[in-house]
């Protein structure tokens, strides 16, 4: 019951106060995001954590000059892995079987099997299936803020070339997908805070199935 009460308690706060998140709710956010689930495990993104102010001032000029980008505590800021490679998915591998105390080559047929199921299914094709992995791990963030009571307001609009340019993502075979400010709502201004949630009824969101 308490994670259904905190979802409801959030909402994509629209104005926020400038007040600090505490360094250890940030760790537990982020420590939600790293345990997400992926897809083979592979976790192919990265969080940047940006809380440099001329940093936000000029991500807040390429996204619709919305003001929680400057007002926020922290952006977190998911990158993708533009790609599926040999190299990415075997670094991953060798780290799982080393810290299961497995010998390195226990799963080179799973390797080999993932690379040649995503190898001909393209690059435009991987960077969206890593884009998606990078999204569940946003949301858990997203639950993990609202259950530590630090707002944040799940992002989409902001221009992705520029944030790549801005973040030297391309040189490290990134693509931001996602942005996440978090921080602390500014009641007395933010027009969203007192309007009701609005979701599509349980009957007609769940179709069972029995
Ligand atoms: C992927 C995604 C992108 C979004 N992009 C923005 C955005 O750029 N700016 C904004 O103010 N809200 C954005 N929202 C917030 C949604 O409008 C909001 O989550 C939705 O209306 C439901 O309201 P609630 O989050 O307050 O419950 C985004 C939400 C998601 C999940």
């Amino acid at each position: 019951m308490a994670l259904l009460e905190d979802l409801k308690w959030r909402y994509a706060t629209k104005k926020m106060n400038g007040q600090k998140v505490p360094q250890e709710k940030l760790d537990y956010i982020l420590e939600a995001a790293r345990f997400a689930p992926s897809s083979s495990g592979l976790q192919p993104y990265k969080i940047f954590v940006i809380s440099d102010k001329e940093k936000l001032e000029q991500i807040r000029a390429f996204s619709f000059d919305q003001s929680q980008i400057t007002d926020c505590s922290h952006l977190l800021v998911w990158a993708a892995w533009d790609g599926y490679s040999e190299a990415r998915i075997d670094d991953v591998f060798v780290r799982t079987t080393r810290e299961r105390g497995l010998p390195t080559n226990t799963m080179d047929d799973y390797k080999k099997m993932l690379l040649s199921m995503y190898e001909p299914l393209g690059k435009t094709w991987q960077e969206s299936h890593s884009a998606k992995q990078a999204y569940i791990s946003f949301g858990m963030a997203i639950a993990a803020a609202a259950e530590q009571k630090v707002d944040a307001t799940p992002m989409e609009g902001f221009d992705n070339a520029k944030l790549d340019e801005l973040l030297g993502l391309p040189q490290q075979g990134l693509k931001s997908a996602v942005i996440l400010p978090i921080g602390y709502r500014d009641e007395s201004n933010d027009w969203l805070v007192n309007l009701k949630k609005v979701r599509v009824s349980k009957e007609a969101f769940a179709t069972e199935i029995a």
